[in-house]
């Protein structure tokens, strides 16, 4: 059951940024409008990540995403969501280059899927790109810790902040982001201690994945969280169980088409002549 008037307003990237240290931020992924809309009453911000690569195209990590595949999977999500902000991911390749480069990007996704705002990986390397975009209207969120466009540099997706420079990068990467103008930050993949001293330094929510409840608020990948797939995550806890939905439905229609119990008199036309 939904928690909000239905009639409530839209989220902005200043009401999110105005909820920290009060009620934690709700955030989910979404790739399809019919998704989005089941999400809508109870999520305050869905990502439409480019976790999508992976999860829907079954790529082996986020760097193939395009931002084609974006623009079409935010303008899906966009359609399906009334209340939420919706938040379109940059993919890899299309902003790094430089502050010009990422405007060009971003203002194009913005304006093709009609989304509130953007979220970019990096803190420090990034926050001139973070500035220019906000200082000309597109609202930026941050993406430190775990940064997933980073696989092939990391060699794997693996927890972060394990040594004391380490730490510190972090830590200063999220505190640019936010200088820089971020409205929320997205922190991935760090232990409890790490998120708590983030947390407390940046004046914006911090949206943790795998980053503790220290965080302000908290993304999981949906079809991570609704049980889609054989391995879960440590950081994921499952609310549904699709993966045995999916079969037990699957299996079911399969038999009853091989026995021609599918479809039946109540699935069939009698038209009148
Ligand atoms: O791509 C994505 O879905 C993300 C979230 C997991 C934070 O970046």
């Amino acid at each position: 059951m939904s928690r909000h008037a239905p009639d409530a307003k839209p989220l902005t990237a200043p009401a999110i940024r105005a909820r920290k240290g009060k009620e934690p931020v709700v955030c989910l992924t979404a790739y399809t409008a019919p998704i989005a809309a089941l999400l809508d009453p109870h999520a305050d911000l869905i990502l439409v990540g480019d976790s999508v690569g992976m999860v829907v195209h079954g790529l082996p990590s986020t760097v193939g995403v395009t931002v084609e595949m974006m623009i079409l999977h935010g303008k899906a999500v966009v359609r399906g969501a009334s209340r939420a902000l919706v938040v379109v991911d940059l993919p890899f390749g299309s902003y790094e280059e430089s502050p010009q480069a990422a405007y060009r990007t971003a203002s194009r996704i913005m304006m093709e899927t009609g989304c509130g705002a953007v979220k970019l990986e990096g803190g420090e390397g990034m926050s001139s790109t973070i500035g220019f975009l906000v200082e000309r209207g597109i609202p930026v969120m941050g993406h430190v810790g775990l940064r997933p466009q980073q696989v092939h540099v990391d060699g794997g997706f693996r927890a972060k902040g394990r040594g004391a420079d380490e730490r510190a990068r972090i830590l200063r990467e999220a505190a640019a982001a936010d200088r820089a103008g971020a409205f929320a930050i997205v922190v991935e993949g760090v232990a409890e201690d790490l998120a708590t001293e983030i947390t407390g330094a940046v004046n914006v929510p911090t949206i943790g994945i795998g980053a503790s409840a220290a965080c302000d608020g908290q993304i999981l990948v949906t079809d991570d969280m609704l049980g889609l797939f054989d391995w879960t995550p440590k950081f994921v806890r499952r609310y549904g169980d699709m993966r045995a939905l999916v079969e037990t439905a699957a299996a079911g229609y399969a038999a009853d088409v091989r026995s021609r119990a599918f479809p039946g008199p109540a699935e069939t036309y009698v038209l009148k002549r």
